[in-house]
């Protein structure tokens, strides 16, 4: 009722007799609320209202901005866990057949590419898994999975902050040379056919610019300063839903590869090229179809680039 109802008083009375409640049960459920770090104001004889600044993450704060309201029901939020896309993966497991959401306010063990550690502090960040059925997607479409998904949080990153991301290939968000956003995609396969059962889209944010360790001060930036407004990560994580869970809506295979060429960052630049064997400099030359990165080296030489990673030459 207060998530409908931001900045409206409600009063205790009118609560009680929607829920069929007590006043004191009513006020119980309230300081409830604001121990879970629910920002709800208490108005002496008017009531209570939700506070158009609390952006505490909930099913009930995301529903409103949902384009399906049915796919509330997919989503689960939690106040930590050691890695979303670990939970995704064993609710997969565990035999869930439908997709499902999962939402972390902060990460005990968040991962990262190359068995990164992924910085997942709480109230500051966006931690959130889709688990998909590849079924449900075209095949050629599963490789593609991941340029869909740094698509998706350029929109959702333009839609709440209004700012340009870029993508520096593969799959890291980027603001003003800075790191925002992280994706990790695994699949879980059949051991026996080979087959895709499984994916999850593992999505990492940063909202907030301040407060990243030492390593990470100079590479990472956030969405906002320091306060975001209200609802920010409710609305990113519901722009992120809308798109995960609308396949029919996602772009076709020539809109697919000419968004997310142009995002591009690095096409032109002078880069480092990391592979697990070298590290060796190039010029960044184009993205192939298969979205491999083509680069040319010194010495004339093309490479396409399927994985590893490349970083800016300053
Ligand atoms: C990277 O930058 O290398 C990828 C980072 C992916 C981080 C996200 S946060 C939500 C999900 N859960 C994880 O443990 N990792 C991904």
């Amino acid at each position: 009722m207060l998530e409908n109802n931001r900045d409206v008083n409600l009063s205790g009375q009118w609560i009680a007799e929607e829920l069929k409640l007590t006043r004191t049960a009513v006020w119980k459920a309230i300081n409830a609320l604001k121990a879970d770090g629910y920002e709800v104001v208490t108005v002496p004889h008017r009531g209570y209202q939700l506070s158009m600044r609390s952006d505490r993450l909930s099913i009930q704060g995301i529903a409103p901005y949902l384009h399906s309201p049915d796919t509330a029901r997919l989503i689960e939020v939690y106040r930590t866990l050691e890695s979303t896309n670990k939970t995704a993966k064993e609710m997969a497991v565990a035999g869930r057949k439908e997709d499902a959401v999962i939402i972390a306010d902060s990460q005990t063990g968040g991962r990262g590419r190359f068995g990164r550690a992924f910085h997942s502090p709480a109230d500051k960040g966006l931690y959130i898994s889709f688990l998909l059925r590849p079924e449900k997607l075209p095949i050629r479409k599963v490789t593609w999975i991941t340029a869909i998904a740094a698509l998706a949080v350029c929109d959702a990153v333009k839609l709440v902050s209004g700012q340009d991301a870029s993508i520096k290939w593969v799959n890291d968000v980027m603001i003003g040379g800075r790191k925002v956003c992280g994706i990790l995609t695994e699949a879980i396969t059949d051991m026996e056919s080979g087959s895709i059962e499984r994916i999850v889209v593992g999505i990492g944010i940063n909202i907030v610019s301040e407060g990243f360790p030492p390593e990470l001060e100079r590479i990472a930036g956030g969405l906002f300063h320091s306060t975001p407004p209200g609802s920010a990560r409710c609305r990113l994580a519901a722009s992120l839903i809308n798109t995960f869970c609308s396949p029919e809506l996602w772009p076709d295979e020539r809109s697919l590869y000419r968004d997310y060429k142009a995002r591009l960052m690095l096409l032109g630049r002078e880069v480092l090229v990391h592979t697990p064997k070298e590290s060796y400099c190039a010029r960044a030359v184009d993205l192939d179809e298969d979205y491999h990165l083509m680069v040319e080296t010194p010495e004339g030489e093309r490479i396409a680039l399927s994985s590893g990673e490349v970083s800016i030459r300053m």
